[in-house]
């Protein structure tokens, strides 16, 4: 008997082993999800530590890199290329980020002038062109980003200026004819919880499903999610959670809590299939770089 439940302990704390150590995405493939993942920038691939972590897939199994078209019709396909080389040779997943995204918008669409029709076939062409670039390479797009105000409005971005909400189906089409695998993601932030942000995005959404990308049927089992209940894929795909520095034990204490509770609602929803940090490290989150203010925000990671 001792000697039997000596071998039963120890096979309890060699089950704890993996809990100690994280091992993210084995543990997010055991909860029945697709992946576990993180972005990355191409500056970050010559850091030899950083990159071997990037790699290990018992962490990490997707990876997001960014895409662009810097002047119209050109492509600049080498640092998303690169990405793509780098999850390809550890046979991880990619998320492409993204094809219409009001920020960081080159100044040619901006301040181009364009009319209704020519601003829609731009959008037509630029998603055509990245989602096709990558076909079958990319599991997932974010074809859409941040297309809402936080009231639940569109945006007044360019393209609704110009379009109404015309570009919204317009990227979508071509993204599907450009890779009919891949899932199209509309992404945004402040719609994790209840309020008009996610109501606008689960009307849109369901608007779309009815009037242009009807499916027959939904693989998934949806509970609580509202937008899962829709019957599609949802992903947790920029997670970070910064604070207000100097990061206190009690801080970091509600930082873990925190992860953890996002953690759990992805798990509980059958159609959430992952969840993606904005890279893995505080050495390369966007955070200290964009709220710097004193008392600077950081330790997202
Ligand atoms: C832009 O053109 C599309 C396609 O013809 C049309 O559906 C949409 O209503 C137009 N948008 C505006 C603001 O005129």
């Amino acid at each position: 008997m001792p000697k039997l439940l000596a071998i039963i302990s120890l096979a309890a704390l060699l089950a704890l082993v993996p809990s100690i150590h994280a091992q993210l995405n084995t543990l997010a493939v055991a909860a029945g999800k697709k992946y576990f993942g993180t972005a990355t920038d191409n500056p970050e691939l010559t850091d030899g530590p950083y990159v071997a972590q990037l790699g290990n897939k018992a962490d990490f199994n997707q990876l997001t890199p960014d895409v662009t078209e810097p002047s119209r019709g050109v492509f600049a396909f080498s640092g998303g290329d690169a990405i793509v080389a780098q999850a390809k040779k550890n046979g991880q997943l990619v998320r492409g980020h993204n094809c219409v995204w009001h920020n960081q918008l080159p100044s040619w669409v901006s301040s181009g002038g364009f009319n209704n029709a020519t601003l829609l076939s731009i959008v037509q062409t630029h998603c055509s062109t990245l989602v096709g670039h990558y076909r079958g390479q990319i599991r997932d797009w974010d074809v859409l980003n941040e297309i809402f105000n936080d009231d639940g409005s569109f945006r007044q971005s360019i393209f609704f200026t110009t379009t109404g909400t015309a570009y919204i189906s317009a990227a979508l089409r071509a993204a599907r004819a450009a890779d009919p695998a891949a899932k199209l993601y509309i992404n945004d932030f402040n719609i994790e919880g209840t309020g008009p942000k996610s109501t606008a995005m689960v009307n849109l959404v369901r608007s779309l499903k009815t009037r242009e990308f009807p499916s027959t049927e939904s693989a998934f089992k949806p509970t609580s999610l509202s937008f899962a209940a829709l019957g599609v894929e949802v992903a947790i795909t920029e997670l970070d959670i910064r604070m207000t520095l100097p990061a206190t034990p009690a801080l970091l204490a509600q930082q873990q809590r925190d992860y953890q509770t996002v953690a759990a609602a992805c798990r509980a929803v059958p159609g959430c299939v992952g969840i993606t940090l904005w890279d893995w490290t505080d050495k390369y989150s966007w955070v200290p770089g964009t709220f710097a203010v004193e008392p600077g925000q950081e330790a997202s990671l």
